[in-house]
């Protein structure tokens, strides 16, 4: 037990890993892996292919042993207490495994039956949790990705657990499918289950998550709020016609010195007081149109390299060609 460390100062810490660790024969998995999961979050668990975040979740869920270090769930070791201690999370591993011949309810039927019994009401809240009561008379075959996914998570949380613990329930899910899954794991949230769901696109988990841990070859890279992660650039992606002269203006005052250009010729420039209106403001008073100004947002990739100083400052502070797929519109 670790019990000295307090990691989040915010609150309870509803899963811990210490020293977390899994070698495959030369190969480590994971290495040294020490996370803070605080109760009734949103907790991204991002990492690229590989990284590292399967076989983490496996740890944690008791599904295979750690090499060395441990998983401590509401306080009790996994290692040790294994179902005690699991009995109060929901876990959803990739895709789920579903009968399609059987209507959804069905499905949390059987599984329900598999964990010792489901009442009916309990049934009924899980399908209105993922928003699947309507359809939930229907075989699954005929669901929608998003919605086998959806139902993936309703029998993640047949047994009502505390933590819900998802391997990127987002995969090849369509951009609405995303906001559906995004808003499911906000709503659990708020319902006060803690939510840990690995991804490897960081633009999505910035837009459900409070608190992010980013992994790279087994091992932790950084631990922080969304906003501590994003906020660091504090640049603003501005479209408009005549840039370069814009990008002259706007260096041209306090808060400019880093405005550059991208290489598809938008103006990335910081704003007066952080402030994307008053940025709006300057620009037009000075005579420029923007057609969209937008936060820019770092992909997951030049996050790394900036957060592990794999490139010289000039390249981390790099702006590249597909920075115009920034989300957000015209403000
Ligand atoms: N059973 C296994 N035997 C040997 N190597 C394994 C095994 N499981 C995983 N690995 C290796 O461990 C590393 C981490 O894999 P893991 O599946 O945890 O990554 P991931 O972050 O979940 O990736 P993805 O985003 O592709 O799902 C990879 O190099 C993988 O090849
Ligand atoms: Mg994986």
């Amino acid at each position: 037990m670790v019990n000295g460390s307090m990691a989040s100062p915010a609150g309870e810490v509803i899963l811990r890993t210490h020293d977390l660790t899994k070698r495959y024969g030369e190969r480590l998995a994971v290495d040294g892996l020490s996370l803070s999961v605080p109760r009734g979050e949103v907790f991204g668990f991002l990492g690229p292919n590989g990284a590292g975040k399967t076989t983490t979740i496996r740890m944690c869920l008791g599904l295979i042993r750690p090499t060395s270090g441990g998983v401590e769930i509401n306080g009790g070791d996994v290692s040790r207490k294994g179902g005690r201690v699991l009995a109060r999370v929901g876990a959803l591993i990739e895709q789920p495994a579903l009968y399609p011949y059987l209507s959804g309810r069905d499905n949390l039927r059987v599984i329900g039956d598999a964990q010792g019994g489901v009442s009916e009401a309990r049934v009924d809240k899980a399908l209105d949790l993922v928003a699947l009561r309507e359809r939930g008379g229907d075989r699954v075959k005929t669901y929608s990705l998003g919605m086998k996914q959806r139902l993936g998570v309703a029998m993640a949380l047949l047994q009502d657990p505390d933590l819900l613990v998802l391997d990127e329930p987002t995969n090849g899910l369509d951009p609405a499918g995303m906001v559906e899954m995004r808003d499911l794991l906000r709503r659990l949230a708020a319902q006060g289950k803690t939510v840990f769901v690995s991804s490897h696109a960081l633009d999505e988990v910035r837009q459900m998550c409070s608190r992010v841990a980013i992994i790279n070859h087994g091992r932790l890279v950084t631990e922080s709020s969304v906003a501590d992660l994003t906020r660091g650039q504090g640049l603003f992606v501005v479209t408009l016609d005549r840039a370069a002269e814009a990008l002259a203006a706007a260096r041209a005052q306090p808060w400019g010195a880093r405005a550059r250009l991208t290489d598809a010729g938008q103006l990335l420039t910081p704003a007066p007081d952080d402030d994307g209106a008053a940025l709006n403001r300057f620009l037009a008073q000075a005579g420029f149109a923007p057609r969209a100004i937008a936060p820019y947002e770092e992909r997951l990739e030049d996050v790394f390299l900036r957060l592990t100083d794999a490139a010289p400052t000039e390249r981390a502070n790099g702006v590249r060609a597909d920075v115009n797929n920034v989300k957000g519109g015209a403000r």
